[in-house]
């Protein structure tokens, strides 16, 4: 079988991922790299011997031996990049959020129709070992129904400046940018129930706190803290039509004594918790037991996330598989998160 030529748009800090794990995958082809900045296209081109460079990722798509393209730029160009590169006959595998709108989300997921070619959307964490073995668990209905789950995702100092806190180019500040993570493997897990209202609150009290010193945060590439019109803070409460519930709280800033990560599933037979570890909790001949898995990570293990996630995509593009992360899951996130914000900025509960 022929390998998968692939373009990766956007060479920034996590197209470093997307390029490792396709050099990884004897299935792909590192074809083609396109970036706004073209020195730093250069560089991603010249560590992995790619030789096709581009700065209009419309000329890339032009060509018809690209297969198949990732994106890994702002949030902005998300839904025409994979509008232009599905209608030039292109699978996509587009970095999260899917984009900034429902209204943009929807067109993306027009496009896939009219063009019948796949787009998975960047839920990495779907693909990560942990994830896969309490989905196991789950379909072996050991836990029963999920029928709550909370999860946090708090940095006390680390909003990354430069376009992740420019609200035009991003969409919003941690709730798009980390809370659609959590926020989705909840979602996932439970069996993606249809969403029935949200409420929400976001903050900006603090700003970005550039002032802090003497500790050291992740950085946008082309930091600059200047801008800030995102929140700092959000939380929310989304309800489902079959009853069950998510709460969720993320931050870029917050007067926290440490950053936290938890994602915690509660079902009628047994519990889970994937992070900060995984653990499964139950209930056997009168006794509550916790249960550690005897697995080699027991949280989120980015690399290995992001190698099985882009083989994931290979298997798609050649045939052998449908997305676990379609672009329909997309689109909920999408209406998830556009209505905390909109809940957020009306106070009051939004109903779908
Ligand atoms: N899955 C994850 O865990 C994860 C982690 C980090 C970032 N991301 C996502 O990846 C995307 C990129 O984030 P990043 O941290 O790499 O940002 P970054 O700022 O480091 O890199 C983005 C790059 O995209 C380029 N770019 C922007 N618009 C472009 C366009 N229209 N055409 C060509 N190039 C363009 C920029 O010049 C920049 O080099 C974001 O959507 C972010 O949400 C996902």
């Amino acid at each position: 079988m022929s390998k998968v030529r692939i373009a990766v748009i956007g060479a920034g800090s996590i197209s470093e991922m997307h390029l490792k794990s396709y050099q990884n995958n004897p299935g792909a082809e590192l074809y083609a790299i396109c970036d706004l900045n073209e020195e730093r296209a250069k560089a991603k081109a010249e560590k992995y011997g790619i030789t096709r460079i581009y700065t209009d990722y419309k000329e890339l798509l032009a060509d018809p031996e690209v297969d198949a393209v990732s994106i890994c730029t702002w949030n902005n160009s998300h839904a025409p990049i994979s509008i232009a590169a599905l209608d030039a006959g292109k699978n996509v595998l587009t970095e999260k959020p899917l984009c900034k709108t429902v209204g943009e989300a929807m067109a993306v997921e027009e496009a896939v129709h009219r063009s019948g070619k796949t787009l998975q959307v960047g839920f990495v964490r779907r693909y990560a070992s942990n994830t896969r073995i309490i989905k196991s668990f789950l379909e072996n209905d050991e836990l029963g129904e999920i029928y709550y789950a909370k999860a946090s995702c708090i940095r006390r100092l680390g909003n990354p400046g430069g376009w992740f806190s420019d609200v035009e180019r991003s969409g919003g500040g941690p709730l798009i940018d980390v809370g659609v993570h959590v926020i989705d493997l909840c979602w996932y897990l439970m069996g993606r129930p249809k969403v029935k209202s949200v409420s929400g609150n976001t903050y900006k009290r603090l700003g970005n706190r550039a002032n802090v010193k003497n500790l050291a945060f992740y950085k946008a590439a082309d930091y600059d803290a200047s801008r800030n019109t995102v929140e700092d803070m959000a939380n929310a409460l989304i309800r489902f039509e079959n009853g069950a519930s998510i709460l969720v709280d993320v931050s870029f800033t917050l007067h926290a004594k440490e950053d936290e990560l938890t994602v915690k599933l509660y079902g009628d037979k047994g519990g889970a918790e994937l992070e900060p570890q995984l653990s499964i909790i139950t209930e056997k001949h009168d006794t509550i037991l916790n249960i550690t898995p005897q697995i080699n990570n027991l949280s989120f293990d980015f690399v290995a996330g992001f190698q099985d996630e882009i083989n994931y995509f290979i298997e798609v593009c050649q045939g052998k598989k449908e997305t676990i992360s379609p672009v329909q899951d997309g689109v909920e996130m999408m209406k998830i998160l556009c209505g905390i914000y909109e809940s957020s900025e009306k106070g009051e509960e939004i109903h779908f």
